[in-house]
């Protein structure tokens, strides 16, 4: 059986749900991440930065907004140094400005992906897989990217056999 690791970012805090703001003390993509990991028994990893995002949505959309167009890569608590013991990477995270948040670039871009699959997981709240293929392409170096799947913020926690289906045809 193929050994999967799932990369994961999520912003727990106010969001923007089907038109409304709400406090998730759980992030979107962390519940989505969690399904991967009981489908297929995935490692998992999660991308936290050393500076925290605002908790305040329209706040953190606007510092969002300021890192995507300085191309930053913000710090993050631990990096991962290896995927090297994998067969298949998920990267996981919500869609920003219709693409990852940036702190995902800064884990992506110290990796060697040789010989990887690398499938793109995006949580949204309109714009779908948006910009994920494309980014995974621009920074797993090495890497083949898969077919991706994109779950709306809203769904997550009712995701669950979408995205277990999605992943024993991806991943096993
Ligand atoms: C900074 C920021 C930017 C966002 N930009 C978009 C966007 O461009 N398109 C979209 O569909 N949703 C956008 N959203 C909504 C999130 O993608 C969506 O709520 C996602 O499920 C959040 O995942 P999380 O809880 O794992 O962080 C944005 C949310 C934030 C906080």
């Amino acid at each position: 059986m193929a050994k999967t690791l799932v990369i994961y970012y999520s912003r727990k805090g106010q969001n923007y749900v089907n038109g409304s703001i709400v406090d998730l003390p759980k992030g979107n993509t962390e519940v989505c991440a969690e399904y991967i990991k009981k489908a297929v028994g995935a490692d998992i990893f999660e991308i936290e930065t050393q500076k925290a995002y605002s908790t305040d949505y329209t706040q953190c959309t606007i510092e969002a907004k300021e890192e995507l167009r300085n191309d930053a890569r913000p710090e993050l608590v631990k990096m991962l140094d290896s995927v090297a013991e994998y067969d298949n990477i998920v990267v996981a995270g919500p869609c920003w400005w219709g693409t990852y948040p940036c702190a995902v670039f800064t884990q992506l871009e110290v990796l060697d992906f040789s010989g990887k699959k690398v499938f793109p997981l995006m949580t949204h709240e309109g714009s779908g897989i948006a910009g994920a293929p494309a980014a995974l392409k621009k920074y797993c170096h090495g890497a083949v990217v898969g077919e991706g799947i994109a779950i709306q913020g809203a769904d997550a926690a009712g995701s669950e056999s979408k995205v277990a289906a999605w992943a024993k045809k991806n991943l096993a």
